[in-house]
């Protein structure tokens, strides 16, 4: 498989104007303050240190004049070799987390342009890690449960079928398909909500 199709890493994004990794951390420097901030607040307000340390990449330092954040390096992108045996545990420990503080990071999915590798997770002797918290809300347990289970489920579609390219690519353009008729009703409703709260106030 070549590196198109399975990157072990990504060394652009939309958050970060530059990124350099050695084998102990990476470097981020972030486009904006404001993608810095949200990056780092999300360590001061949820990541308990010692304890919920475990599924998010240590920060070894920041420099908020330049917007940089010295992480630790987590290996390499997940995909569908490099799965860790008990993968599913994982993802659970992950969901309670965020069942717990009540939010969730909302791009933890495959890439669009391929149905091998799962955006902004990392895996490191056969641990799994978040390295990307730049985009977070707080969300219901219910819902942090249903992309959970979805997530999970197509974990479990894709590696069945792994050895069978067309019909894993055929399914993952479906699925994107399928995602993104939710996103956009997901969308719709949310801004009708929000036109309602403005008009006549919260509940
Ligand atoms: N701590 C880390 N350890 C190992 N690799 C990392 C780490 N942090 C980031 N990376 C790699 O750098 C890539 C880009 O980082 P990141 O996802 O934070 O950027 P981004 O601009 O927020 O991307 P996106 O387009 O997904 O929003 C990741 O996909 C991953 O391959
Ligand atoms: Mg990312």
């Amino acid at each position: 498989m070549n590196g198109f199709f399975m990157p072990k890493c990504l060394t652009f994004g939309k958050d970060i104007s530059n990124i350099t990794f050695t084998e102990r951390i990476v470097v981020k420097t972030f486009k904006t303050k404001a993608a810095y901030d949200t990056t780092v607040k999300f360590y001061e307000k949820y990541v308990i240190l010692n304890t919920d340390q475990r599924q998010f990449p240590k920060i070894h330092g920041k420099n908020a004049d330049l917007n940089a954040v010295i992480f630790e390096n987590c290996g390499h992108l997940l995909n569908l070799w490099n799965l860790p045996v008990d993968w599913e545990e994982q993802f659970n420990t992950l969901r309670t987390f965020f069942k717990t503080k009540g939010v969730l990071v909302l791009d933890i999915r495959f890439m669009p342009h391929t149905p091998y590798v799962i955006n902004n997770i990392c895996v490191k002797n056969d641990r799994i890690y978040l390295v990307d918290l730049g985009f977070y809300e707080e969300k219901t347990a219910e819902y942090i449960d249903s992309y959970f289970n979805a997530l999970i489920r197509k974990i479990h579609i894709y590696n069945a079928c792994k050895n069978w390219k067309c019909v894993l690519f055929t399914l993952h353009i479906l699925f994107y398909i399928y995602w993104l008729l939710t996103d956009l009703l997901e969308k719709i409703v949310k801004a009708q909500e929000d036109k309602i709260t403005l008009l006549y106030g919260p509940e």
